[in-house]
């Protein structure tokens, strides 16, 4: 068991934490990207994969990241030098750790800039710009903002100051109390809104996309995204749900709590993507639209539906929450880490870290704009980031992970840790540690890169 204490506070339940995992993990990745790189890799095949990789990879991970966490009880970079040391294995294993924060701040400082995005569209919905919209104007509110770089500027810096302030302030019962609140009405407003697709014309074109599986259109590239896109989703592989777990409880079961945080996880985004495919199809809209697809559909059903400016209001508020809760499990690993380093303030170091990931976040704003034509491998440099963090750091973090629990953890440890009751299934988690998982993320990363 582990100890009871970190220098940096405990969550105060079991539920704050499902609470706060469930805040880090439910974020952009579900309510924008998830739609929108499942129109890109055209539907049903995909989700296929990605639910395969979210059960099969995904929650054994994550049940291992947590563990590592908790056992741990500090920032993921020092956590993995104790542990390694511990188990008498190589002090190479902190590279999860150093990895882990590189890829945190990289992919912070682009999410900063779509979550401007979000904080944008409150604002024009609030101000019933969108009632009664066609789907041409509805693009072009959306062209507009990506072609202006100060608009978008001015939105990431107001995130990101967001962000770093609550980590300042530590993770605390501020945050804590306003996911309690927030958490059930982006539930509620998710559902407001898969009722209007229901009812929707394209309902059953929509759905048909999501779940008819044509595996033509699985191409090696669409399954490195999907097994990517599970470990963005979970949060997993950075060592952002590591520092999660290191505030845990020391009398909770790991399993069982990340069971839930993955199902509520899975949840939003499959009903993100019911409520937004049915209307892409009823306005003649293309499902592989890109990153604008959230941005450029809904705003049509909010401008139809009575109530839509307050309904739509409240949706881009909460899907700013959901990434602004997102956002600062990305920070807090290198914030944690400063912290025990140099010892110095919380507040220094969000700063320091702040600034710096605002700084690298102006060039995914350039790269929509006075920078779109500036591309390698056929990238811009915000797609060049997100490729680059999600579908290769991120499961090469998650196969360090599982091969560390795996093979360098003993066995009688991890039984004490992770609170599998059935010792039948502990064996299946330990044995998809030790091999299924590494060989399958060895599998998509090697076809996926050549
Ligand atoms: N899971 C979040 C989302 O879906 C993004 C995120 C937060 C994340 N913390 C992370 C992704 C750590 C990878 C690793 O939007």
């Amino acid at each position: 068991m582990s100890s009871n204490a970190s220098m940096h506070g405990l969550w105060q339940s079991r539920w704050l934490f499902i609470l706060a995992a469930t805040g880090s993990a439910v974020g952009l990745g579900n309510i924008w990207k998830f739609p929108y790189i499942t129109g890109e890799n055209g539907g049903g095949a995909f989700v296929l994969v990605y639910l395969l990789c979210i059960s099969i990879i995904g929650i054994p991970v994550m049940i291992a990241e947590v563990s590592l966490g908790r056992m741990g009880r500090q920032s993921p970079i020092n956590t993995m030098k104790a542990l390694a040391q511990k188990a008498g294995a190589s002090p190479l294993w902190s590279s999860i750790g150093w990895m882990g924060a590189i890829a945190g701040f990289l992919i912070l400082s682009f999410y900063s800039v779509i979550a401007g995005w979000a904080l944008s569209y409150t604002l024009d919905m609030a101000s019933g710009n969108f009632v009664n919209i066609s789907a041409e104007n509805s693009g072009k509110i959306f062209g507009d903002l990506l072609a202006n770089p100060t608009q978008l500027t001015i939105w990431h810096t107001a995130f990101m100051i967001l962000t770093l302030g609550v980590v300042a302030r530590g993770v605390n019962a501020g945050l804590e109390k306003a996911i309690k609140v927030l958490m059930p009405v982006l539930f509620i407003l998710l559902f407001i809104l898969f009722g209007y697709a229901l009812s929707s014309s394209g309902f059953g074109q929509g759905f048909s996309f999501m779940f008819d599986f044509d595996f033509s259109k699985l191409t090696t590239e669409s399954i490195m995204v999907a097994l990517g896109h599970a470990f963005f989703t979970l949060s997993l592989g950075l060592g952002a749900i590591m520092a999660y777990g290191a505030y845990m409880p020391a009398d909770t079961s790991i399993a069982k709590t990340i069971i839930i945080v993955a199902f509520l996880d899975t949840a939003v985004a499959i009903m993100a993507g019911l409520a937004i495919f049915p209307i892409v199809f009823a306005n003649g809209l293309e499902p592989s639209a890109g990153p604008g697809l959230l941005f450029q559909t809904l705003p049509i059903a909010f401008g139809q539906m009575s109530g839509g400016v307050i309904f739509g209001t409240m949706f881009f508020v909460l899907v700013s929450f959901a990434a602004w809760s997102s956002a600062i499990s990305l920070a807090e690993p290198i914030v944690a880490w400063f912290v025990e380093k140099f010892k110095m303030s919380r507040t220094l170091a969000a700063v320091i870290i702040g600034f710096s990931a605002w700084l690298l976040g102006l060039a995914t704003v350039f790269s929509f704009n006075i920078w779109s034509d500036v591309k390698m491998f056929d990238k811009t440099v915000f797609d060049l980031l997100d490729f680059l963090t999600t579908n290769i750091m991120l499961p090469l973090g998650g196969l360090l992970i599982a091969i560390f629990v795996g093979w360098k953890m003993s066995e009688t440890k991890m039984m004490n840790e992770v609170g599998i009751d059935y010792p039948i299934l502990f064996k299946l988690w330990r044995f998809t540690l030790r091999f299924l998982a590494p060989i399958a993320i060895i599998a998509v990363l090697v076809n996926g890169l050549i």
